[in-house]
């Protein structure tokens, strides 16, 4: 199938990478994003549109007339953009709002694990501050505070601290989001995306996220600092593991419910003693695993998403990758996670593995920080310590005043230190 204008929806770190991807597939010949970034505009057209809105997003296909639709971030997806995409005939990559409820709600997400027998940490919900005082003595000593709604990573807190829990829940109640409380699951994380298409699932490479904000896994958690893939510590056979008990009982699942998930579902794993269990499902990409992961995909891009969207799934050829290893290393705003500051001028940002993330062009030209996490710097080698090394190389290159980065991202796996 020849894939040729593709309309990408987003504006994050993601998203270029998807952008820079399809245009390694040599069918697409005309990129467009909404609303974009500094970087997406030197690869696509950029269009201003508000994404959460259905009425504007088919507006602009309609204009644009895409052949293929790639929603990048959840909020569009648990709002139903895809589906108004789909219902005015474009072929769209991204679940439908009922689908997307697997992110959209935790405590959807979790109804859906126990019907389908699939490991995860105990859950409670709380929706009334009289309960939480005794919901938290029922956890511990780590306690895991979710708020349940979309919060980009940053809505959860996993302490040993009481105080701190119980700050963070009072604080969403306060705000009138239900909070889920959670059993701590122990194990190294993976992220494994899987192309999910009704009870079709094809994984990609397994990555590790760094959700933590400092070096040595310090500080509050953020939406992610930098991830690595493939993980050369997860034992040969994980994968497939993780796509029999986990990812393909839920789509099973979702499909049994008549909410069919078509398009990219993300397990957040944790590689405990007794098998993966799940700490959470995306309905989407995640950011920045995906810098990393299609740095390393060989087979076309765009032909593949265009599988999914159109449902012949089960029909593509097995995906090829290329050897060695992918490391991304964001490069955060000054006060990241907290509330970031923006309009510095970024310099030194081009070149090959420079994927911008919250980056806009002021109206002098220039391009300033326009977010949290400004810039994904990508690095690829022959091995995890090549890679880093190049991340790194080329992220000395790069100003912003104010800045932050961890130098630890894959550092662990390099060295030998994570074992299941
Ligand atoms: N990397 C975490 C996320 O995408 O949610």
């Amino acid at each position: 199938m020849v894939v040729v204008r593709v309309l990408v929806i987003g504006s994050g770190g993601r998203e270029h990478a998807l952008l820079l991807g399809l245009k390694r597939d040599p069918s697409v010949d005309d990129l467009h994003a909404a609303p974009g970034n500094a970087g997406t505009a030197a690869v696509a057209t950029n269009h201003a549109v508000d994404v959460a809105s259905r009425e504007a997003v088919v507006e602009l296909a309609q204009r644009i007339k895409p052949d293929l639709v790639v929603i990048g971030p959840e909020v569009p997806l648990v709002l139903g953009v895809a589906d108004a995409l789909r219902e005015a005939g474009f072929p769209t990559f991204g679940p439908s709002a009922a689908a997307a409820q697997i992110e959209g709600s935790k405590a959807f997400a979790k109804d859906v694990m126990a019907a389908a027998g699939v490991r995860t940490a105990r859950a409670e919900v709380v929706d009334n501050p009289a309960d939480l005082d005794a919901a938290l003595d029922r956890f511990g000593p780590t306690w895991v505070v979710k708020d349940d709604g979309l919060a980009a990573g940053k809505g959860v807190v996993v302490t040993a601290d009481r105080a701190a829990a119980r700050a963070h829940a009072a604080d969403c109640l306060e705000h009138g989001h239900p909070v889920l409380l959670e059993s701590f699951l122990d194990g190294p994380e993976v992220s494994l995306f899987c192309l999910v298409d009704g009870e079709d699932v094809v994984p990609l490479l397994p990555a590790q996220d760094h959700k933590r904000v400092g070096d040595g896994d310090q500080g509050p958690n953020t939406g992610g600092m930098g991830a690595y893939t493939p993980l050369p510590w997860l034992p040969e056979g994980s994968v497939e593991q993780i796509v029999d008990e986990v990812v393909r009982p839920v789509a099973v699942e979702l499909a049994s419910r008549g909410t069919p998930f078509s398009g990219l579902l993300y397990a957040g794993l944790a590689m405990g003693a007794e098998g993966p269990a799940v700490v959470e499902f995306n309905c989407r990409f995640g950011d920045p695993e995906t810098q990393a992961v299609l740095e390393l995909l060989e087979s076309p891009l765009g032909a593949t998403l265009h599988a999914v969207a159109t449902g012949s799934l089960a029909d593509l050829p097995t995906l090829r990758w290329h050897d060695g290893a992918a490391v991304v290393v964001v490069l955060a705003a000054e006060n990241y996670p907290g509330t970031p500051r923006t309009g510095d001028t970024i310099t030194g940002a081009t070149g090959e593995g420079l994927l911008h993330a919250g980056t806009k062009i002021d109206r002098d030209g220039d391009v300033v920080s326009a977010g949290g996490r400004v810039l994904g710097i990508v690095g690829r080698g022959a091995d995890l310590r090549a890679a880093r090394a190049q991340a790194y190389e080329r992220l000395a290159a790069v100003r912003l005043p104010g800045s932050h980065f961890r130098t630890d991202i894959g550092l662990a796996a390099e060295e030998g230190r994570i074992s299941l």
